[in-house]
């Protein structure tokens, strides 16, 4: 074990330099299998580099949240504005038409509900069911600094292993427990540990300052994590500066689901992500085609 370099205050982050991705488009992903290649090429646009993802996951540990009620009704017909979409195995087999085209990242931890301590996860999916459904990646929350850190990294090694062995990337996304500070040297130390642990893509929070250092130092696409809800410029605003900081995409569901006018909020977030909109742009766009519903 090296000894910990406590006197080395220069920061070498380079954030102004791109990463060479030597003949693939996506960070850290030139080394990778035909197959894996593939299934990321399904959620990262191959035009832009860069992914609009829909998160609806939240019922595997908290129930029927807020606008989650009738994921058949309020939320399957949103599928479509996405690149890619988060969510259970369950509730894909029982309410996604196979139809959908839209690429599957599958959550595939679980265990504690909210009333008990979240970091208590364990793997809850086979990874033979998502080849049987068909996904594009599978996806697991690691809680660095958690109670359970270690069996959550372990999960995630799990995942990863069984990922290379069919070409399925990794999502780690990095959790936050209601103890664990949110700054980029938080974020910098969890988005740093899943990818050299082997994750091949990190969701993780925008934090106001220096979210360009957690980038930079995290060799794998980072995806913006939306969190709860915020007013619709707020959020607008969020995703524009992750995507110009570095951020390979946005994973949002509250945000979108809660918004006044969930699909316009979803095709202002494309503007955003994949079209280069400032904030302000966006804004005015969802205000012009809003139905509130
Ligand atoms: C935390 C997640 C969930 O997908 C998360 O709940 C995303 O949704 P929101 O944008 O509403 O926070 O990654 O495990």
């Amino acid at each position: 074990m090296p000894e910990v370099d406590q006197f080395k205050q220069e920061k070498n982050y380079h954030t102004d330099i791109p990463v060479d991705t030597h003949g693939f488009y996506l960070k850290g992903a030139s080394a990778l299998d035909w197959g894996m290649k593939n299934r990321l090429s399904r959620i990262f646009r191959p035009d832009t580099g860069k992914t609009v993802m829909f998160a609806i996951d939240h019922g595997y540990f908290q129930g029927p949240t807020t606008g989650l009620e009738r994921v058949d009704l309020d939320i399957v017909p949103l599928m479509q504005y996405s690149d890619a979409i988060m969510l259970t195995r369950g509730m894909l087999r029982t309410t996604v038409p196979p139809t959908l085209t839209k690429a599957v990242v599958m959550r595939s931890s679980g265990g504690p509900s909210i009333l008990k301590e979240l970091s208590d996860e364990q793997i809850a999916v086979d990874i033979e069911d998502a080849i049987r459904m068909n996904v594009a990646c599978i996806t697991l929350q690691v809680f660095i600094g958690g109670e359970f850190e270690t069996r959550s990294i372990h999960n995630m090694t799990k995942l990863v292993d069984w990922g290379y062995r069919y070409g399925i990337p990794v999502m780690a996304v990095t959790a936050v427990g209601k103890d664990m500070v949110r700054d980029a040297k938080y974020f910098r130390l969890a988005c740093r540990m899943c990818a050299e642990l082997g994750a091949q893509v990190v969701k993780t929070y925008y934090v106001p300052e220096d979210f360009d250092t957690v980038v930079a130092s995290c060799p794998v696409p980072i995806v913006m994590a939306g969190g709860k809800k915020i007013p619709e410029f707020d959020a607008l605003t969020m995703s524009w500066k992750a995507i110009q900081e570095g951020a390979s995409g946005v994973d949002m569901g509250r945000n979108i689901f809660q918004s006044q006018a969930p699909v316009a909020m979803m095709k202002a977030v494309n503007r955003i992500v994949h079209e280069g909109a400032t904030p302000e742009e966006a804004y005015d766009y969802f205000n012009s085609i809003k139905v509130e519903g």
